[in-house]
């Protein structure tokens, strides 16, 4: 029993998954990792089915392992079929613990199926926390197709599903305040926790409202946090939802929603959260108010704690929404207008990769009232007028024209708006 002997790991976990997987019905493909799933599910459905079998061709497409033969020769309890390179654990006991006496603690916490056998012994290790940090799932598509049939297009047209890798909004290119940053770290944990909270009767947990004036991040926040959670997120189109297929609306709301559950863990994004309460206020016909109550009642019905969504909707707007909206979240979570030296620090991120030689301070002292996304405009604004002059590097000079041209600009609109 070589444990230096290269390979043999990787055989042991492929055979002791596939013995997991194949007699505990409750683990499903996404629990497999990902070099395991990819080779055995069913491309056109996802599915992995039963029994998973195992053979040192499999091996070596998986892992790139050639001589197998040897590798299993030297492990006493891998029995092996030479006709077809079959091989299977025998007795599993002894492959199972030969793992548990490697270096295989973070093989095996970032293994579900195998974390799911092994935390029965081991305290240390968590199925809930493997399975939480699974890297994201390639084939949502298709599953999609398979949960949903016909209605899978028109699914796909509310919703917009971005894997970790795919999300262009990061975390730490936000300016946040200590309180964001707080509340983020709480939902990770709860999330990182929830078996934990179902235990103990916690369930009010995981919805997040973001509200505060356009252009303070939260849309960028929200979109960062799949990323940040290594979670797909489940961005819905509201006015899409509500109003384009009136007809079917309330079908699309519950299937947005099973697709959330479905896909937990992830994130569940609803953008513009107020558009519930313009066609509340707004003098159309019934089948809005019950689009709109069939959303909240599906926001009800989704737990972080049950379903592995955490819930996050963002709003400009929160004096529209009433107490109904309201008191589905658990979370209120403002964005404010920064102050000065988040101000300071915006523009630094925003410069740091420029040729700039600016004064950031003295520029935040200017930008009473800008947004962030105010900031980002008038840097844009300074890099395009030196462009028009050939120049990449960015000066004081540069930004302080630049915000010249957005104040005036500003006050343009409010006149406007005014009259
Ligand atoms: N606090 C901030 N730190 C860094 N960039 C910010 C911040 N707030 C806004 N921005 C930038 O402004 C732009 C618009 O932000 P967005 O998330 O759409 O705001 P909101 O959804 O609140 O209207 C984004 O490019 C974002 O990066
Ligand atoms: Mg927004």
């Amino acid at each position: 029993m070589d444990a230096d002997k290269p390979g043999a790991m990787e055989i042991i976990e492929l055979l002791l998954t596939a013995d997991i997987y194949n007699s505990v019905a409750d683990l499903g493909a996404n629990d497999l990792p990902q070099k395991i799933r990819d080779h055995y599910r069913d491309p056109e459905t996802g599915i992995v089915s039963r029994p998973m079998r195992v053979t040192l061709a499999d091996v070596e497409k998986i892992y790139g392992i050639e001589g197998g033969h040897a590798i299993v020769r030297m492990l006493p309890f891998i029995e092996q079929e030479e006709s077809d390179g079959h091989i299977w654990l025998a007795p599993f006991d002894s492959g199972a613990q030969w793992l548990a006496h490697q270096d295989s603690y973070d093989l095996i916490q970032s293994n579900p199926v195998l974390a799911f056998h092994y935390q029965k012994d081991d305290p240390t290790i968590s199925y809930a926390e493997a399975r939480w940090k699974r890297p994201p799932v390639s084939e949502i598509e298709a599953r999609i197709e398979k949960m949903f049939g016909e209605e899978a297009d028109s699914l796909m047209k509310l919703v917009t599903i971005k894997v970790p890798g795919e999300v262009r909004s990061r975390l730490d290119e936000l300016v946040l305040t200590d309180e964001q940053h707080e509340e983020i770290a709480k939902a990770q944990k709860a999330l990182e926790y929830r078996d934990y909270l179902k235990d103990i009767g916690l369930f009010e947990i995981g919805k997040i409202l973001l509200v505060g004036p356009p252009g303070t991040g939260k849309t960028s926040s929200a979109r960062a946090l799949g990323r940040w959670f290594d979670l797909p997120l489940v961005e819905v189109n509201l006015s899409m939802l509500i109003s384009k297929y009136l007809g079917e609306t309330s079908k699309n709301i519950d299937n947005v929603f099973m697709l959330a559950k479905k896909l937990g863990p992830c994130i569940l994004f609803i953008d513009e959260f107020d558009f519930v309460a313009k066609t509340r206020d707004s003098d159309d016909h019934g089948a809005m108010k019950r689009a709109v109550n069939t959303l909240l009642k599906a926001v009800d019905e989704v737990s972080l704690v049950e379903d592995g969504v955490l819930l996050v909707a963002a709003t400009n707007y929160p004096q529209l929404l009433d107490h109904a909206a309201w008191r589905r979240f658990d979370k209120v979570l403002s964005f404010t207008l920064p102050d000065e030296d988040m101000r300071s620090r915006i523009l630094a991120m925003v410069l740091r990769r420029m040729d700039a030689s600016v004064d950031a301070d003295a520029l935040a002292r200017l930008t009473a009232g800008y947004s962030g996304s105010d900031l980002r405009l008038v840097v844009r604004e300074a890099v395009l007028n030196a462009l028009l002059e050939d120049r990449k590097k960015i000066d004081q000079k540069d930004l302080l024209r630049a915000v010249a041209q957005f104040q005036r600009r500003m006050d343009d609109h409010r006149a406007n708006s005014i009259t």
